[in-house]
């Protein structure tokens, strides 16, 4: 039988790219968003991807919207849901850490109780690396300490605590917490990607804007790091080697009786590279120039941290498979699709 699956914030970034996996491999998918950080054109993108005899659900709704959600869990006879909608900018929610609190841990709240009065009890949850807060070490398993240093990345953290309570309640509850790195890239047609219209800090979507004339030159946050060439070193992943990572965290779920140990699992390819190294993958990858200014470092950035993916690689039968430079080109082809076709809003 089909299994039915909700994707929430089914049109964002990661959501998107995870909804189309998750087609690909025969499940009927259901997405809701609210159009806070994503647009229809995403939605577009999906339903171009996907082969004609395919389909994909869409509702425009809040997850805290508890009716609202039940009435999709049951007219859809959902079996499991893939928990992706949130904010997620660090900055903000050091400003606005009401609205992370209650956009991010009560919409969560409101999503598992619909879920549980509709008796689903499978989850996976996005969540990231910004748990470990400032870690001890470089190269992080899901037993390093989790001390996160702003509200974004502590809303990430009481989600995940939430749902292992939920876990040891002695219901039915089946959760993972997947952490992820630094997801890079783009699907390889170009018809869905990252964002970059939207005043973005993050690396690739800020490159993006240079290459696409929105901005005049990239600022490198930081040359004096105790890394080979002094810039920042992360574990970027492609987006598809994440999306596939969640297709089988669910089907791990679907066919676990319980729910698994440990609830977390790293998603990077445990390794890193630099800023440095990112500038000329790109300058390779799409024959231009990025011009970029040495500045000081980023306020709480960290110099160098990876992924120790073994969890993850060992419980989902899972290795990435892309490479930077395939996240390169592929963040290109989106670039220049989305260019011609998104509104500027800065
Ligand atoms: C950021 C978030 C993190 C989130 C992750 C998702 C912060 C403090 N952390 O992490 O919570 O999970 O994104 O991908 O925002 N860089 C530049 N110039 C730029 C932008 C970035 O040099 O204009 C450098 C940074 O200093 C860093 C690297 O590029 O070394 C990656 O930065 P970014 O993409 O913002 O990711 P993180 O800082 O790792």
């Amino acid at each position: 039988m089909v299994t039915s699956v909700l994707v929430t914030g089914g049109i964002g970034y990661v959501g998107s790219h995870v909804a189309v996996e998750l087609i690909e491999k025969g499940f009927d998918v259901h997405l809701v968003d609210n159009f806070s950080n994503s647009s229809v054109q995403q939605l577009d993108g999906i339903r171009q991807i996907i082969s004609p005899s395919k389909s994909v659900s869409f509702y425009e709704a809040n997850i805290g919207d508890t009716e609202k959600i039940q009435k999709i869990l049951r007219e859809q006879n959902i079996k499991a849901v893939i928990h992706c909608a949130g904010d997620k900018s660090v900055a903000e929610s050091v400003l606005m850490p009401l609205k992370y609190y209650d956009n991010n841990v009560g919409s969560s709240i409101s999503l598992f109780k619909a879920m549980e009065s509709c008796g689903v009890s499978i989850l996976i949850f996005s969540s990231s690396a910004t748990v470990y807060g400032i870690p001890k070490g470089i190269a992080i398993s899901e037993q390093a300490q989790t001390a996160p240093v702003n509200p974004y990345g502590k809303t990430k953290l009481t989600i995940e605590n939430i749902l292992n309570d939920l876990c040891r309640s002695g219901s039915k509850w089946k959760t993972m917490n997947l952490r992820y790195f630094n997801p890079a890239g783009a699907h390889v047609s170009g018809l869905i990607g990252d964002r970059f219209d939207n005043h973005p800090s993050n690396l690739f979507p800020i490159i993006c804007q240079v290459l696409t004339g929105k901005r005049e030159n990239l600022s490198v946050y930081g040359n004096n790091y105790d890394t080979a060439d002094g810039t920042g070193e992360r574990d970027y992943i492609h987006i598809c080697d994440l999306a596939k990572a969640h297709v089988e965290a669910l089907q791990f779920l679907l066919q676990s009786h319980n729910s698994p140990i440990p609830g977390a699992l790293n998603l990077g390819i445990g390794k890193s590279v630099s800023v440095l190294e990112v500038i000329r993958a790109f300058e390779d990858s799409c024959n231009l120039q990025i011009p970029y200014k040495i500045e000081t470092q980023r306020p709480g950035d960290i110099g160098k941290y990876f992924a120790d993916p073994r969890a993850a690689q060992k419980n989902l039968s899972w290795t990435p498979q892309k490479s930077l430079k395939d996240m390169c080109r592929d963040t290109w082809r989106w670039a220049q699709n989305s260019a011609s076709t998104t509104v500027d809003e800065n």
